[in-house]
């Protein structure tokens, strides 16, 4: 079994596995030059260049897993809920939802192995041309990330619109949550039909949360989902933003706990059990110190993980365009030599 799937499953492996958020992307010329050619989106929507942009890292950086290139916000096209990418912009939604029906209109089911076919169309074709001992991750947001896009029609500072709905109409919150979490669950579930060997769940911007708003407005829904999941199929939960939620978002699921670099990777091991695996969390703007520095904040991770089995290395957050490929790979290969045992 690979070093990624038996650090999941807390076995000892013969160096500490390392993959790398956003690892297809901006920073690499050769995803350039073929973004110079299509949209983000049409990017996602062909899965022979899709597969390519997925394999890529994996012989390009030497990283022990590979994770299916789409993104998070491809879900709300079949939900009806649709959105485009802006040039400068970023994502936008362009009917955001504001009020109770706006909810009712959004679909509650998406039947994603049609809806999204061209994500298991990847799946399969990178499941063909990846390393036999590379494993596939396949991911989707969680459901605060998807309904803070949703609500808030783009990415958000302080979520208002977000927490709005949540305080003052909880019934259409639920009903919003219960939708998303059963799309997000027929969606991991058909990427693993379609051949994922792992899943991950992005909550990234859950952190915009109080440790009792999580429990009562969306630990439920993510429970839900991972409870979905088949049993041996390794599942990472990733948050940011805030620590106090990791023993809530444990407890909602997974059989990783990804967390941002805000902590201390051994202490929150600690305080979360040796009872799960944990994936992270060196400070995504390391890799743009020099490589001295950056192989010293890469040990200060590996020496808090304590060579604890069970530790798949991470940034805390996905690599930014302005790094030098060189510079990630650099670090893929300084964790493998520090970590060989
Ligand atoms: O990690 C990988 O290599 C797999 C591919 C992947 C992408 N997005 C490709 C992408 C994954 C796993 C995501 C997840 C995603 N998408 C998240 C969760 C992780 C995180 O970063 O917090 C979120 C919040 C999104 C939504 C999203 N997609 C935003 C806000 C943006 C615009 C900002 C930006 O970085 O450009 C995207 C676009 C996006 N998704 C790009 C890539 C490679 C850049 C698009 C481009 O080529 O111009």
């Amino acid at each position: 079994m690979s070093a990624f799937l038996k650090a999941c499953r807390r076995e000892p492996t013969s160096h500490t596995p390392i993959w790398i958020m956003r690892q297809a992307g901006r920073y690499q010329p050769e995803y350039r030059a073929i973004r110079s050619k299509v949209s983000f989106v049409e990017l996602c929507k062909s899965p022979d260049l899709a597969a390519e942009v997925t394999i890529l890292p994996v012989t390009q950086l030497g990283v022990d897993a590979a994770i299916i290139f789409a993104d998070i916000l491809l879900v709300l096209e079949p939900l009806g809920i649709g959105f485009e990418f802006t040039k400068d912009d970023g994502p936008s939604i362009l009917r955001p939802i504001r009020e109770s029906k706006d909810v009712d209109a959004v679909s509650s089911a998406i039947h994603a192995a049609d809806s999204l076919h061209y994500v298991m169309e990847s799946i399969k074709k990178t499941k063909a041309g990846l390393p036999k001992d590379i494993p596939l991750i396949g991911f989707a947001g969680a459901p605060f990330t998807l309904a803070s896009y949703a609500i808030e029609g783009g990415g958000s500072k302080n979520y208002l619109h977000t927490k709005r709905m949540m305080y003052s109409d909880e019934g259409a919150w639920r009903a919003l949550m219960q939708k998303l979490s059963a799309a997000i669950a027929d969606y991991l579930n058909a990427q693993i039909q379609a051949g994922a060997d792992a899943v991950q769940l992005f909550d990234s911007w859950v952190g915009a949360l109080s440790p009792s708003d999580y429990v009562r407005y969306v630990a439920p829904f993510v429970r839900g989902i991972f409870d979905s999941l088949p049993k041996h199929i390794p599942a990472i939960h990733f948050g940011t933003g805030n620590p106090a939620l990791y023993p809530h978002m444990k407890a909602a699921g997974g059989t990783v706990i990804g967390i941002d670099w805000r902590v201390d990777l051994g202490t929150t091991w600690r305080l979360l059990g040796d009872d799960v695996a944990i994936m992270g969390n060196l400070d995504p703007v390391s890799l743009l110190a020099p490589k001295a520095v950056l192989a010293e904040r890469a040990k200060d991770v590996l020496d808090s993980a304590n060579g604890q089995p069970g530790h798949i290395f991470n940034l805390g957050h996905g690599v930014f365009p302005e790094v030098q490929v060189d510079q990630v790979r650099a670090l893929v290969d300084f964790v493998h030599e520090a970590s060989a045992r």
